[in-house]
């Protein structure tokens, strides 16, 4: 049998030899930080789910969701931890490698960025580089992290060392037990000091912001102000540049009460690949979410 040749947009060229690829290359470009810069500046929404494992990661690109997260969700999602506070480096790196395979063996196109958990950067900056090196070996493009203030200079120390870097502010789980619970951040006076943070990661180098849980014209005001840091939303309304949600809660997989902010898209969707594709599309038509059912 013989190897069919690598597709010449399926990844970058590379050098130094690429696996053979087991399945039909994606039909469109890899996504890369010049790419979601420009959806940023044209205003084309970016859409990101979370992955843990090979297969979901596959679909979800296969479906056309721009950017992946290897999110420490998978504390819970996966493990059944009650919080994102215990989940280690080497299942980071386990779930990493695992979603990196998943889209190299459809020749994927996602953009993939993987979660720092709790613990494994804030002792210092080398420990935050020593730490993001795991995640980028295992297949990450980029790293996140969460919290702003002292964060800032570990940001600017691994972007320096040419690892592109996701902040993340508002709601920030690994710090849930500081900050009193699953609560909306930035409301009132709050707000200034986390517009402050943000506009410091963006000086910093943060290529993207996760904003978890915060007022609606809060995110919507720093997507208009920050031009070179993509906000990523996540209970804080439409006016940001893109959208995140834990995988598990949008295909409707919870026991529990749904947060607020979530849609189950399979709700209307006859199997998982069109929930994904129609999770695609509401993103970029700006329909989800909704801010009067989702959003604070
Ligand atoms: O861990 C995670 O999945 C996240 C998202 C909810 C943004 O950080």
């Amino acid at each position: 049998m013989s190897t069919p040749p690598p597709h010449p947009e399926a990844a970058p060229a590379s050098p130094y030899g690429t696996l053979p690829p087991a399945s039909q290359p994606a039909a469109r470009k890899p996504v890369s930080l010049p790419r979601i810069a420009d959806m940023h500046a044209r205003g084309e929404k970016i859409s990101m789910l979370t992955a843990y494992d090979a297969t979901f990661a596959a679909m979800a690109d296969a479906a056309g969701v721009d950017c992946l997260l290897v999110g420490d969700s998978l504390g819970m999602v996966c493990q059944g931890l009650s919080s994102t506070v215990g989940v280690s480096l080497d299942t980071m790196r386990y779930h990493t490698d695992s979603v990196s395979r998943g889209l190299r063996r459809v020749q994927g196109t996602a953009w993939l960025i993987a979660d720092l958990p709790f613990g494994s950067y804030q002792q210092s900056r080398e420990q935050a580089l020593a730490s993001a090196t795991v995640l980028m070996q295992a297949g990450a493009h980029m790293v996140k992290l969460e919290g702003g203030g002292w964060t800032t200079e570990t940001v600017r120390f691994l972007v320096e060392r040419g690892i592109p870097v996701c902040a993340h502010l508002g709601l920030t789980p690994q710090t849930v037990h500081a900050l009193g619970g699953y609560r909306v951040q930035g409301k009132g006076d709050a707000g200034a000091l986390l517009q402050q943070q943000a506009h410091a990661l963006q000086d910093a180098g943060a290529a993207m912001l996760v904003l978890e849980m915060v007022p609606a014209a809060l995110a919507a005001e720093l997507t208009t102000a920050l031009t070179r840091c993509a906000t990523i939303g996540i209970g804080a309304g439409r006016g940001t540049a893109g959208q995140v949600l834990v995988l598990h809660d949008m295909l409707g997989i919870h026991l529990g009460k749904m947060p607020k902010f979530v849609r189950n898209f399979m709700a209307d969707a006859p199997g998982v690949l069109p929930a994904l594709q129609a999770y695609v599309r509401a993103v970029k038509d700006g329909s989800f979410p909704d801010d009067r059912r989702h959003a604070w």
